[in-house]
């Protein structure tokens, strides 16, 4: 049975001409990681005059997970069943998203991480991992957060999100924001505002509803105003099952500065990958993006493979790079925490 995803525009407006080749990429590798390389002949369709991201599924009913992912991947606005005289049927979608999405879209500011590519680099390594078919509240760390894209996105799959930035700034706005939104949604919660080992922390938990906030169950967010290099000392071992980071790029954004110290990937990540190594339990994945004008594949390669972290090396895994800008070659690259640090 052939089926036929159309790309959402928001997308196709990031990446404008790689869209289609990053839409495959992520489904090659959800296929290939969680669906068994069930879903096969991935190729751009022309239906109608529009263009669609089309592909074989092997049971005349797509499997249930099959469905679930499909419905999550970072490009689907829609998806069809094409009937052998080329009609569409639509697919029931079954988001995963338990919060509103201007969670992703209020913030706007020099040096965002694109929602839509966070969410990319957050599935593909979610996939890589070994806690991809379980029904849970994840822990996500991302150790360069930012004003937290990759958290907001943890968020809105229900899992705990934990960010570490060294901006004041950056902190000061997140944390603002993150408690005004709970608060806008009339959300219950509890927040937090402390220190840890002498770093400035927020830590929030909300419910989705009234229910399960009395009865304890919330998302937790927490965000720590230091260097990344304090992981090791703020968090215990093994605390995440998933690490999801876009690391500096190397070039200054806009007109923002003071960023001197952190530009250098090849200088930040050799010291600070053996300690987000030691943060993730066995099973868990590290999903990394980077500017690779800066720093080479197969450098950052050799680097995770020295902290003891499987890179995931398959054709689908290695098709993500694609030209942000004149300075920025963004590429990205998982790997695999099989057994303790
Ligand atoms: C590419 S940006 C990530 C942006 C983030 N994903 C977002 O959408 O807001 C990289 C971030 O890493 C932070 N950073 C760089 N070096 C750091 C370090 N040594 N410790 C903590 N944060 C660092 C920078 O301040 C910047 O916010």
């Amino acid at each position: 049975m052939r089926y036929a995803l159309l790309v959402s525009p928001a997308v196709n407006r990031v990446y404008a001409q790689a869209a289609g080749a990053l839409a495959r990429a992520e489904l090659g590798a959800i296929s290939e990681r969680v669906l068994n390389g069930a879903l096969t002949d991935l190729r751009e369709q022309v239906l109608g005059s529009v263009t669609y991201l089309s592909f074989e599924a092997p049971e005349p009913e797509l499997s249930a997970p099959a469905r679930a992912w499909l419905s999550n991947l970072s490009a689907t606005f829609a998806l069809f069943r094409l009937d052998a005289d080329e009609r569409l049927s639509p697919v029931d979608l079954e988001r995963w998203d338990e919060l509103d999405s201007d969670l992703l879209t209020i913030q706007k500011y020099a040096g965002k991480t694109n929602e839509a590519f966070t969410k990319l680099l957050l599935n593909v390594t979610l996939a890589a991992s070994a806690f991809a078919h379980e029904h849970r509240a994840l822990s996500v760390l991302d150790p360069l957060c930012g004003r937290g894209t990759t958290l907001n996105q943890a968020l809105m799959y229900g899992f705990h999100a934990t960010g570490v930035e060294h901006d004041q700034k950056d902190y000061e706005a997140y944390s603002l924001f993150i408690q005004r939104w709970v608060k806008d949604k009339r959300l219950k919660h509890t927040a937090v505002a402390g220190h840890v080992k002498g770093h400035p922390k927020l830590d929030l938990a909300f419910g989705l509803d009234k229910e399960r906030f009395k009865a304890g169950d919330t998302t937790r967010v927490t965000y720590v105003n230091a260097d990344t290099h304090a992981v090791a000392e703020v968090f215990q071992p093994r605390s995440f099952d998933l690490i999801v980071t876009d690391a500096p790029y190397g070039v200054q954004h806009g007109a923002q500065s003071g960023e001197a110290l952190s530009r250098r990937p090849l200088e930040l990540l050799p010291t600070a990958l053996p300690i987000w190594r030691a943060a993730l339990r066995p099973g868990g994945a590290i999903g990394i993006s980077w500017n690779n004008l800066v720093l080479r594949r197969e450098q950052l390669a050799q680097l995770l493979a020295e902290n003891s972290l499987e890179v995931c090396d398959s054709a689908a895994y290695r098709a993500f790079e694609h030209r942000v800008d004149s300075s920025i070659q963004r590429d990205l690259i998982v790997a695999r925490a099989l057994t303790s640090p």
